[in-house]
This record gives C-alpha cells, sequence and structure tokens, in this order.
C-alpha cells in the first residue's frame, strides 16, 4: 500500500545543501571546524557552556554515564517508557538499569515512583522527555539533590522544548540530544551532550575521541603535538558533513516547533470529534515541541489493528514508544504497569513541518471510520 500521508517527513531546503558544500569545499569532513561551529550554535541557543557533538544520542548518553563515572555494579534510574537506547547505556557501562514507572498522563517518569527504586548502588536518574514534553524537572532536581544522585536528561526528542523556563536538556547535570531523522531537526543520525560543568565537558570530550586530544585542538596549536591516549574513549565524533546539515537545521529549528504547535492544536480539535480517542495531555508547567503527536485509544479497541488498518488507507502511524521493562535484553524484574498500558495503546500519528490541515482531516476520516469498525 503507497503511504499517502507519512508519519513524519524531515524538512530541507536550499540551505543544508549549501551548508554542506562549504564542507566539502574546504576538503575537511570528518570532525574540523563545522562541528565547532554547530557545537558552538546548539550552546548559545540552550544558553550552556559546553556542548559536545557525538555520533547520536545513544552515544551522548553513554559518554554522560561514564562522564559521571557510572560503572560495574552501580545502578541507575530510567523512565521506562523510552525507546530502549536508554537503557541500554547503563548496561554499555557495566551497571543496573532499574526501570521508574511513569505518569499515565504526560507519559514521563512519575517522581513519586523514584524515591521507592532507590538503593545505596545508584548513582544517576536518567529522566527521558517523552515526544518532546519535559519531565516534571522540579521534583525530579529535589530528589536527586537530596540523595546525592547525578541527573542525566534524556532530552533525545526535545531541542527547543521547555520546563518553565528553563531548554530541556539544560536543567540536570547533563543533557544528551539527538539528531535523528525523526527529532524536531535532524542531521541523518546526529547528537549533542550538553553542560555547564567543565570538567564533565573536558572528559565527556576526550572519551567520544578515542581518548585523546581531538584533531581539532591539535591543529589549532601553533606547535607540533603527538596525542596520546590516556582513556579508553570511544570514536563517536560526528562528521563535518553532518554538522553542516545540523548549522542550516538549528536555524530553522524555532519555525518548524511553531508549526507543529499550531499542528498539534488542529489535531486536538480533530480528535474531540472522535470518542474512544484522547489527544495528548500537555502539563502547565512545559513548552511541549511536539517531536511525536501520540494520542491514547480506549481499551475498547485493538490499536495494533488500528495501525493495520490506517496504513491500508496510506495513513502511517506507529506505537508511541517502548515498556522498557518487559524487553528480554534487561531481564528485569521491574513492574511498570503504567508503562506497559501506555506501550500497548498508545498511537503516533502523523506530524511534521510540512503536514497540511487537508492531511488531517483525511487521516481524522479513516480513524473515525476505522475505529467505528474495531469497537
Ligand atoms: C528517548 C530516546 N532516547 C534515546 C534515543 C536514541 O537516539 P539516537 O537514535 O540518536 O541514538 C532515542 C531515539 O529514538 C529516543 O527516542
Amino acid at each position: 500500500m503507497t503511504v499517502k500521508i507519512p508519519l513524519l517527513r524531515p524538512y530541507f531546503d536550499s540551505e543544508e545543501l549549501e551548508e554542506i558544500k562549504i564542507v566539502l569545499d574546504s576538503g575537511w569532513v570528518s570532525q574540523g571546524p563545522k562541528v565547532k561551529e554547530f557545537e558552538d550554535k546548539i550552546a548559545e541557543y540552550l544558553d550552556v557552556k559546553y556542548a559536545i557533538a557525538v555520533t547520536n544520542c545513544t552515544s551522548a548518553l553513554h559518554l554522560a554515564l561514564l562522564g559521571i563515572g557510572v560503572k560495574e555494579g552501580d545502578g541507575v534510574l530510567v523512565a521506562d517508557f523510552t525507546f530502549p537506547a536508554t537503557g541500554h547505556v547503563v548496561l554499555y557501562c557495566g551497571a543496573k538499569p532499574v526501570f521508574v514507572d511513569i505518569d499515565l498522563k504526560t507519559y514521563n517518569i512519575n517522581p513519586e515512583s523514584i524515591e521507592e527504586k532507590i538503593s545505596d548502588k545508584t548513582k544517576a536518574i536518567i529522566p527521558v522527555h517523552t515526544f518532546g514534553q519535559p519531565a516534571e524537572m522540579g521534583p525530579i532536581m529535589e530528589i536527586a539533590e537530596k540523595f546525592n544522585l547525578k541527573v542525566i536528561e534524556d532530552a533525545a526528542c526535545a531541542l527547543g522544548a521547555k520546563y518553565k523556563n528553563n531548554y530541556a536538556g539544560t536543567i540536570g547535570d547533563i543533557g544528551c540530544f539527538s539528531f535523528h531523522a525523526r527529532k524536531g531537526m535532524t542531521t541523518g543520525e546526529g547528537g549533542m551532550v550538553v553542560t555547564d560543568d567543565e570538567s564533565l565537558a573536558d572528559r565527556i570530550r576526550k572519551l567520544s575521541v578515542f581518548g585523546m586530544t581531538s584533531a581539532w585542538d591539535r591543529e589549532k596549536s601553533a606547535e607540533f603535538i603527538i596525542p596520546e591516549f590516556t582513556d579508553l574513549g570511544y570514536n563517536y565524533k560526528l562528521s563535518d558533513i553532518s554538522a553542516a546539515v545540523g548549522v542550516a537545521q538549528l536555524k530553522k529549528l524555532d519555525k518548524i516547533i511553531e508549526r507543529k504547535r499550531e499542528l498539534a492544536k488542529y489535531w486536538n480539535e480533530k480528535l474531540e470529534e472522535i470518542e474512544l480517542i484522547d489527544a495528548p495531555y500537555v502539563s502547565k508547567n512545559v513548552k511541549h515541541i511536539y517531536q511525536s503527536y501520540v494520542a491514547l485509544i480506549d481499551k475498547a479497541i485493538n490499536r495494533n489493528k488500528l495501525i493495520d488498518a490506517l496504513t491500508k488507507k496510506g495513513v502511517q502511524t506507529q506505537i508511541g514508544t517502548y515498556a522498557s521493562h518487559i524487553q528480554p535484553v534487561y531481564n528485569s524484574t521491574d513492574k511498570c504497569p503504567n508503562s506497559l498500558d501506555i506501550f500497548n495503546r498508545s498511537l503516533a500519528l502523523p506530524m511534521y513541518y510540512m503536514l497540511k490541515e487537508e492531511d488531517i482531516d483525511v487521516a481524522v476520516a479513516h480513524l473515525k471510520k476505522a475505529v467505528d469498525v474495531l469497537k
């Protein structure tokens, strides 16, 4: 079946090509001056001191955990309802992900469920800003302070979102962003670590380039320097070609966000016409950027059959995201009933800058018919 209304579409124009051409013409295509420019622009946008570009948000989260010293035997609290990259990075460090249940309305980690999961092994909390709606960072930071835990924000979906007046990703000790194709802005694949802590930033940068001084630092030096490999680092460098796309995308990020917020309002109005489907709830404390627009389907309807019915009509939809604790890789004994419920009932609907109100009308007409058949 041909897709008439896709779930997402990245938005590019001639600016991306112009930026890429500058990089190709310069001859410096791996990590170099364009990455530096991209990092500086992200740091300026978020008003943070340090930004380190990396290959994706998974490597950003991995480096963040290594940066704060998470190691074998440690425990890290992870919001359960997330793409499993969030739990995976804890395992990469030899530590144990301890999954915390979510709030049924916001789909974000429930601060009231955090304390009972803290043990003497716990080193950090990773709240996830699910689908671009920031988690309740106020209470989360209070708990972290009380128990002396670090907070790493999984802001993969939330560049430009705000909790109260602060950008998501700038409230905890470290923020991690994704530039995957499904995010608000994209570099194809890409990620960024941000922090205000200089020593954390230095450590993370070093670990992102094999545990050695980066090529860019050496290039700037007046003297010939042979680098030393002081740590077991990784090759998590973003390329200048990807950064070129990022520089161009960042210029339009706010425009993309504003359009998606308009489209979300339209979706909200339209979904009121369909019983058994609820529009996403938005907390009064946040600016939601709608990386995804995720509705909730009543238990009376089989969500997977609804996805199939819409696919047959050319409307692409998807599950929201995953309940981590039931993924076999984690072998977890945690119980997160809210996350499991939302995993089974959430439905991501088409949402992207170039989506038109008329597309939403068509999708809603198909949704109504499918719901009538399935209820
Ligand atoms: C909440 C969350 N965290 C982490 C990731 C991993 O991001 P990346 O694909 O850039 O590694 C994703 C990707 O979908 C995500 O949604």
